[in-house]
């Protein structure tokens, strides 16, 4: 289920996401987990929090989500959000579940905009990110 992690705030929505989402993520996401553990050296507590849909407290936790990100293009070496390939995987992912489509695409707008989640360490940012999603969510 790590798979869901990844797409920055689908994370708390995922139960609005089908199999076939999954079904479409799958292999390269087992790739791509297994190597971020290697490169963050995140914990199995780190993972189990990730799997539960907790924004990760531990750095390690946080780094894993910027890991993934960069695996699917979504965050730039460099920290920065790549927002054409964020609205680009938002558009397909939302293609399968089109009544989410426009509330999904409006927060993850609203939260690319907000500046008080910025931070230099693109770990912190990739946390704060999904956790301003989750709030717009709530
Ligand atoms: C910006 O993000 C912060 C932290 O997640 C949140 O509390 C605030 O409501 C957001 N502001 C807007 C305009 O979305």
């Amino acid at each position: 289920m790590i798979q869901f992690v990844i797409f920055l705030c689908v994370l708390v929505s995922a139960n609005a996401f089908s199999k076939e989402v999954a079904d479409l993520f799958m292999t390269k996401m087992d790739q791509v987990g297994e190597a971020c553990i290697k490169e963050t050296k995140a914990s199995p507590d780190d993972i189990i929090e990730l799997l539960n849909y907790k924004v990760p407290t531990t750095q390690e936790g946080k780094c894993m989500l910027f890991c993934i990100n960069k695996a699917f293009n979504l965050q730039n070496d460099d920290g920065s959000a790549n927002k054409d390939d964020i609205f680009k995987f938002v558009d397909r992912l939302s293609e399968l579940h089109p009544h989410v489509h426009q509330q999904y695409r409006t927060i993850v707008e609203e939260c690319l905009n907000n500046d008080s989640i910025k931070d230099e360490d693109p770990c912190v940012f990739a946390a704060n990110f999904v956790r301003c999603c989750e709030e717009k969510l709530d």
